[in-house]
C-alpha cells in the first residue's frame, strides 16, 4: 500500500480508492469498494487495465522486454537451469538445493505412468481428431481416475495433483501424438530426464532402439522452460477462474488447455508455421506485409505482437538461438521456412507500421520452425505448449487457493439489451 489514494467522482458521489504498490511494476487502484460506494462498475473489455490478483510467481515488464520467474530472469533460467528446476521454482518459490532437486526429479519421474484404462479414452477418438481436442478430453478425464488428489482443501492432495499433472502431461501428449499417427503407445522410462523421456515416448517405435540426441533433448527442455509461465494470460486466468469455484485441479487444467488452443494464444505457433509455409519464398513477403497493414484485410502476421510486450519478447531471442542450434545439429542447411522467417522479421522490424504499433516477433514466431525440425507435425505444437504451461497453471492455481482474499471470480457487465418488456402470445407478434 502507498500513502497515495485516487479519488473518483461520479455525479454527486465521490469515493477515495486506495493505491497499492507491488515490489516492482505499476501501482494498482483498489476498486473493491467502488460498487458499494457509488453503485457503478468499471468497464474494461479484454482486461487491458485490470489486475485480477496479487501474485509472487512471474513478473513481466512489457516495455523493457523483461520476464522474471520468482525474480530470476528467463535468460538465466534457460541458459543454466533445466525444466524440472524451473517447475520447482514456480511451485515452491525458491530454486531447489541439490537434495531437493534430486527428490523432486524422483517424485515427478515416478508419477509419469497413466492409469492403463486411460488408453481406452484415446481409442474413443477418431484418428483424425486434432490432438488438442484429445488433450482437452483426456486431461479432464484424469479427475475420474485420481480421486485421492481432488480435495482442494488438503495441501498434500493439491501437491500430489500438481506433481501428477506435471509428470503425466508428457505421457498424455505423446499418447495423443502416437494415436494421431497410428503407432503404438510408448511407456515412460525412468532412467531418462523429462525432455528425453518425452522425445522417446513420441519418436521411439517397438522395432528399434531409440537413442536420445542430447542437443535435441536440451532444445526440447529449453522450449519447455520458455513456455512454463507467463503471469495472468488468457489460459492462466481461465484456470484461476475455473478454480475459483472450487473445481478440481484436473478440470481446471483442462479448461486452461481449451483456452490455450485459440490462434490468438497458444494456437499461434501452429498458425505461424502455416503462414510461413503459405508465404513460401522471400519474394512473396511484401505481399503479406501489405496485407497485414491493410485495415480492410483481417490477415495478421502470426507470431507478431503481444498484449504485454511492446518490445522484443525476451523468450523469442532465446528461441531464435535454439532454432539455429537444432537446425545446425540436424544438418538442415538453407531451410526455406527459416529463410522466410528471418527476412520477414527483418522487414517487419524496419517497417513504420510495425515500429509504430510496437509489434515485435513473439516466442511462437520461431518455436514452430524448431518443433518442425524436431519432427513434430504442426497439430502437435499447441499440445507441447500446453505440456510446458501446465506447471505455470498449477503454480498459479495453488497460489490462488492459498490466497486468503480468494473468492469466486464473478465479473459484472454493462447491459445493453432490451429493458423489461411483457411476453406477447405468438398470435400478437
Ligand atoms: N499483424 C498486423 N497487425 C497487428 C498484429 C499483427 N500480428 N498484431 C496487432 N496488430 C495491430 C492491430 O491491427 C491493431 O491495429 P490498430 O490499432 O490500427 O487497430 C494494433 O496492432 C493493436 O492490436 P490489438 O489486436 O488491439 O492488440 P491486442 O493486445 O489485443 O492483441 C495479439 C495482441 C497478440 C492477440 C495480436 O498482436 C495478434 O493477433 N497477433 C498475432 C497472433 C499472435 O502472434 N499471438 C500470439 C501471442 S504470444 C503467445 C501467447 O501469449 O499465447
Amino acid at each position: 500500500m502507498t500513502d497515495q489514494s485516487a479519488t473518483l467522482k461520479i455525479g454527486d458521489k465521490s469515493v477515495d480508492l486506495a493505491v497499492k504498490s507491488g515490489t516492482i511494476g505499476p501501482d494498482v487502484i483498489d476498486i473493491g469498494a467502488l460498487y458499494k460506494n457509488t453503485a457503478s462498475f468499471t468497464y474494461d473489455p479484454g482486461f487491458t487495465s485490470t489486475a485480477s490478483c496479487e501474485s509472487k510467481i512471474t513478473y513481466i515488464d512489457g516495455d523493457e522486454g523483461v520476464l522474471l520467474h520468482r525474480g530470476y530472469p528467463i535468460e538465466q533460467l534457460a541458459e543454466h537451469g533445466d525444466f524440472l528446476e524451473v517447475c520447482y521454482l514456480l511451485l515452491y518459490g525458491e530454486l531447489p538445493t541439490a537434495a531437493q532437486k534430486k527428490d523432486f526429479d524422483y517424485r515427478v519421474t515416478h508419477h509419469t505412468m497413466v492409469h492403463e484404462q486411460m488408453s481406452r479414452f484415446f481409442t474413443g477418438f477418431r484418428r483424425d481428431a486434432h490432438p488438442m481436442a484429445v488433450m482437452c478430453g483426456c486431461v479432464g478425464a484424469l479427475s475420474a481416475f485420481y480421486h485421492d488428489s481432488t480435495d482442494i482443501t488438503d495441501p498434500h492432495q493439491r501437491m500430489v495433483a500438481s506433481l501428477r499433472m506435471i509428470a503425466k502431461m508428457p505421457t498424455l501428449a505423446a499418447m495423443a501424438y502416437k494415436y494421431h499417427i497410428g503407432q503404438p503407445f510408448v511407456y515412460p522410462k525412468n532412467d531418462l530426464d523429462y525432455a528425453s523421456n518425452f522425445l522417446r515416448m513420441c519418436f521411439a517405435v517397438p522395432c528399434e532402439e531409440y537413442v536420445v540426441n542430447p542437443v535435441l533433448s536440451r532444445a526440447m527442455d529449453r522450449i519447455f522452460i520458455l513456455h512454463a509461465d507467463h503471469e495472468q494470460n488468457a489460459s492462466t486466468s481461465t484456470v484461476r477462474l475455473a478454480g475459483s469455484s472450487g473445481a478440481n485441479p484436473f478440470a481446471c487444467i483442462a479448461a486452461g488447455i481449451a483456452c490455450l488452443w485459440g490462434p490468438a494464444h497458444g494456437g499461434v505457433n501452429e498458425a505461424a508455421l502455416n503462414m510461413l509455409t503459405e508465404i513460401g519464398s522471400v519474394d512473396r513477403i511484401p505481399e503479406y506485409v501489405a496485407r497485414a497493414k491493410d485495415k480492410n484485410d483481417p490477415f495478421r502476421l502470426m507470431g507478431f505482437g503481444h498484449r504485454v510486450y511492446k518490445n522484443y519478447d525476451p523468450r523469442a531471442k532465446i528461441m531464435q538461438k535454439t532454432t539455429h542450434e537444432v537446425l545446425g545439429e540436424l544438418g538442415v542447411k538453407d531451410d526455406p521456412l527459416l529463410e522466410v522467417a528471418m527476412e520477414l522479421e527483418r522487414i517487419a522490424l524496419t517497417d513504420e507500421y510495425f515500429i509504430e504499433k510496437k509489434l515485435y516477433p513473439n516466442i511462437d514466431f520461431y518455436s514452430g520452425i524448431t518443433l518442425k525440425a524436431l519432427g513434430f507435425p504442426t497439430t502437435m505444437f499447441t499440445v507441447l505448449f500446453a505440456l510446458a504451461r501446465t506447471v505455470g497453471w498449477i503454480a498459479q492455481w495453488n497460489e490462488m487457493i492459498e490466497d486468503p482474499q480468494q473468492r469466486i471470480g464473478r465479473p459484472r457487465q454493462l447491459y445493453i439489451g432490451e429493458p423489461k418488456r411483457d411476453y406477447l402470445p405468438v398470435s400478437k407478434r
